[in-house]
């Protein structure tokens, strides 16, 4: 995997500490008000695996998963394939984690199913936020680390479902693309 990289963007050093710092902000939000975190799979599992951990409030863990079909990266429809249960979300506070922020369709697309569902309240906490890419109007409440329009992979983040195992983020080669 390692000849694929061309730069590592952040190191494991660099997530422990930005991560870190957004927990703080999370954990003085919510104090000792119970939230459920919503992972947004597949990407999101490892964030939230390293950020719960560091959060001492109480909190319930559910997961949601999306699919965009039709043409291509950007524009197809998105559906849901995993949700969390009516029970999971009704009058809930709910903490979505996802790894990256990218077009913001994603996020914008379940904030809107959980508020439908009966949430009372959904924040946002990413990894990473690529702000250049938004097509859709949405800010995360807590961010990491915001990024240039590159495509990263590691740390959860996938190219073709490979690299999520990496334990830094980093940019591929321009070849590994074309392959
Ligand atoms: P948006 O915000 O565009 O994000 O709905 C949807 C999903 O796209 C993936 N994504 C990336 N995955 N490197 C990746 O490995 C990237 O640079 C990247 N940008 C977006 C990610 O799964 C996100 O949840």
């Amino acid at each position: 995997m390692a000849k694929d990289i061309e730069r590592i963007l952040f190191t494991e050093t660099d997530i422990r500490a930005g991560l870190s710092r957004v927990a703080q902000e999370v954990a003085a939000y919510y104090r000792d008000a119970p939230c459920t975190v919503v992972s947004v799979l597949k990407g999101g599992c490892l964030f939230t695996a390293d950020i719960i951990r560091q959060l001492p409030v109480p909190l319930r863990l559910s997961f949601a998963a999306v699919s965009s079909y039709g043409d291509g990266t950007t524009g197809g429809r998105l559906s849901l394939d995993y949700f969390p249960t009516d029970q999971e979300i009704r009058e809930q506070r709910i903490l979505l984690v996802d790894d990256i922020l990218d077009t913001g369709r994603t996020l914008a697309f379940l904030r809107s199913a959980l508020l439908k569902q009966g949430a009372r309240e959904v924040k946002t906490c990413v990894l990473l936020d690529k702000p250049a890419r938004r097509t859709v109007t949405y800010e995360a409440d807590f961010r990491a680390f915001v990024i240039e329009d590159v495509f990263v992979v590691g740390y959860g983040l996938d190219f073709a479902g490979s690299y999520r195992n990496l334990p830094y983020i980093a940019v591929l080669r321009p070849e590994v693309y074309a392959e």
